[in-house]
């Protein structure tokens, strides 16, 4: 490769919009694999976050129950109805910039949608998928 089209694929590369790692991303992602997780899959995590589950109210939902279908956009909670900002990282850039606050609410959301917690392999593929979008 010629030097003058390597500066324009480093360019190319470096406008790409998916944000794809922080810090709080790549720690958790190091803390799952020490867990037992092998490889992260963001097609994988997809179908993890759109699996519908009965809930603890006995109802059958998944995470786009509050999160909603398109992740660019607010989300709504399923009871209250409290507006949720997009889960979206390329229009909401505090988001998965806090490995405690995301831990604190896979905990919490998973026991909602499937009355248990998440896996390690689930977490980061999940992570894996909203990191794309
Ligand atoms: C009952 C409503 C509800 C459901 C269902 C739900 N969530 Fe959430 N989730 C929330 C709320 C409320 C927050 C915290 C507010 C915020 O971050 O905007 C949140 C935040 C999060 C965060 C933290 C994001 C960050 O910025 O660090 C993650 C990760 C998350 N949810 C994953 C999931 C997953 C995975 C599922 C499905 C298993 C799920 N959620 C289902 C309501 C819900």
């Amino acid at each position: 490769m010629k030097f003058k089209e390597m500066v324009l694929a480093v360019c190319l590369v470096a406008a790409a919009p998916a944000v794809l790692a922080t810090p709080a991303t790549d720690e958790l992602f190091a803390r799952y694999k020490a867990a037992g997780a092998s490889s992260f899959d963001a097609e994988r995590g997809m179908k993890t976050w759109t699996k519908e589950a009965k809930s603890e109210g006995g109802e059958m939902m998944s995470c786009t129950a509050c999160h909603g279908n398109d992740l660019g956009k607010d989300g709504k909670h399923h009871k209250t109805g409290k507006l949720i900002k997009p889960m979206a990282p390329s229009v909401n850039a505090e988001r998965y910039t806090d490995a405690k606050k995301i831990e604190k609410w896979f905990k919490r959301n998973c026991n909602d949608v499937w009355s248990r917690e998440c896996t390690a392999q689930e977490k980061g593929d999940v992570l894996k998928f909203l990191l794309t979008k």
